[in-house]
């Protein structure tokens, strides 16, 4: 069984204190390898290690040159895309397509971030007779990066390129539950020319690794992607050292599905939306809001598709593999049961397949239908294969639906009414709005982000490289 080590400059290094986390397969729940336990002085080395690397090859180096070695990285991961597939499908439950298809972003981050690194310029700005004032662009300096489990590969590749693109130095934290990509992307980096300190990954527990990392007083900017909960701790962290911070923090994102729409196109996305990566996404469409006249028949050929969802081990590569861990799969339990307690309607459910080994994480994913508005799993991220279904009957009452959670990540309509789709689309509170499609967070060229309680800031798209820089302002006299 396998041992991984912390990255830090450029080497494999046990935990400062030696001791190991236990790797588990979801598909299987057997033990698969082990992760160094990193804490507070493993993070110290790696953001010393980070610091260095800003004053040494790294950081000496122009922008042109570290978008060819993101591009070369980008490149080198490709070349391992069978074996970051199987890692991912083993580590987090993946199944093999949905797999692959995260090695293929990681790939275009890379590609996208590579090219944008000497794209990135500042203005002139008319001023006093006498004076010519610039503005340039310049890393933070030592980025944090606190990657969740869902889309390890994905997170990465958004924070990390766009962190490395702008030429800061980063410290990396991925989950305790999916590291090990991560490690091996590491490994992929290190061979594709990545000077030392530029990436340093330290694993550990959130509030172990996690923690120090976020109230470390020799970091930039930390970027987060997890639980509400968790992004309150991490920003409150920072705050004390007036370190910023972007959250990106889930959803409860909704479709809207109006009478005049394509039902035909926007079924299979109802759905996928829904149940991709097992519900485990943070743009994941978890409420279908449906205009009274259809809904009857958009739950009829919903329901067609959830019946032929078919669960099982990752290896096995069907629509819907385990869920990360039984924690995940207990969290989702309990919504169930609540869904179970009060009555709420079960329009269909899809099928665990008969020889899923039992200690597997494997939940079976369900549409509940006439869910009220108000109801805890219409309004809470579930994080599981739990779509919840609702009619309406006119435009602003959609609308009022749409809007009428915490969050505001996501949002998608259907209806080939263009002032509908302009009048829905501005007045959604949401990061993206997706227009006849929908994207569980869309491309690596989109910009991406929430508001209200799913977060603040923007990452993925071009956008992101200001995120990771700060703008300075250098004004001269000259006479
Ligand atoms: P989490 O937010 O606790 O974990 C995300 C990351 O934060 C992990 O790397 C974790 O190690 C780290 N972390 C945990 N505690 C920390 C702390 N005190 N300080 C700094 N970092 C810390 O999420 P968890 O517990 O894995 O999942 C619970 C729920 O969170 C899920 O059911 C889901 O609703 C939500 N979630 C949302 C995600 C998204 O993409 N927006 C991703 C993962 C989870
Ligand atoms: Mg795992």
């Amino acid at each position: 069984m396998k041992t991984y080590r912390n990255f830090i400059a450029n080497e494999w290094r046990d935990a400062v204190d030696g001791e190991h986390i236990a790797v588990r397969n979801p598909s299987t729940g057997e033990e698969l390898a082990r992760l160094a336990r990193g804490r507070r002085e493993d993070v110290d080395l790696a953001v010393r290690a980070a610091r260095q690397a800003l004053s040494g090859e790294w950081g000496r180096l122009t922008a042109t040159e570290r978008g060819r070695i993101l591009t070369r990285i980008g490149a080198g991961v490709l070349k391992n895309i069978d074996l970051l597939t199987e890692i991912e499908a083993r580590d987090v439950g993946k199944p093999l397509t949905q797999a692959r298809a995260d090695v293929v972003a990681l790939a275009r981050y890379l590609e996208f971030y590579g090219a944008s690194a000497d794209k990135v310029h500042g203005d002139t700005i008319p001023y006093q007779n006498g004076f010519t004032v610039l503005t340039i662009y310049e890393p933070h300096g030592v980025t944090g990066h606190i990657i969740p489990w869902n889309y390890p590969m994905q997170i990465l590749g958004r924070s990390l390129g766009a962190a490395l693109a702008m030429g800061n130095a980063a410290v990396v934290k991925p989950a305790e539950e999916a590291c090990l990509t991560i490690l091996e992307f590491a490994r992929i980096a290190q061979e594709e020319g990545l000077p030392a300190g530029a990436l340093n990954i330290v694993t550990g527990f959130g509030a172990e690794a996690g923690a120090a990392l976020s109230e470390h007083t020799d970091i930039n900017h930390i970027s987060f992607t997890g639980s509400a909960r968790t992004g309150e701790m991490v920003q409150t962290a920072a705050a004390k050292n007036a370190v910023p911070v972007t959250l990106e923090l889930g959803g409860k994102s909704a479709q809207v599905v109006f009478a005049d729409a394509d039902l035909d196109r926007a079924v299979p996305f109802l759905v996928n939306a829904g149940i991709q990566n097992a519900g485990q996404t943070c743009s994941a469409s978890s409420r279908i809001l449906v205009e009274r006249s259809v809904y009857e028949d958009v739950i009829a050929r919903m329901s067609e598709k959830y019946r032929a969802l078919k669960v099982g081990p990752a290896e096995s590569d069907l629509s819907v593999g385990p869920v990360v861990s039984q924690r995940q799969k207990a969290i989702i339990e309990d919504f169930l049961g609540v869904a179970r307690k009060d009555g709420l309607t079960v329009a269909a459910q899809g099928t665990i397949v008969p020889d899923a080994p039992a200690d597997g994480a494997y939940v079976a994913p369900t549409l509940l239908r006439d869910v009220p508005p108000d109801h805890r799993l219409a309004q809470e991220e579930i994080f599981g294969p739990v779509q919840v279904i609702m009619p309406f009957d006119s435009e602003e009452e959609a609308l009022a639906l749409a809007n009428g959670t915490p969050y505001g990540l996501v949002c998608g309509i259907w209806t080939n009414d263009g002032g509908r789709q302009l009048r829905m689309a501005r007045a959604a509170q949401a990061g993206q709005v997706f227009i006849n499609n929908y994207g569980a967070g869309g491309g690596v060229e989109l910009p991406f982000g929430g508001v209200k309680k799913s977060g603040h800031g923007r990452e993925k798209g071009f956008e992101a490289l200001y995120g990771f820089a700060s703008m300075k302002t250098i004004s001269i006299f000259h006479g």
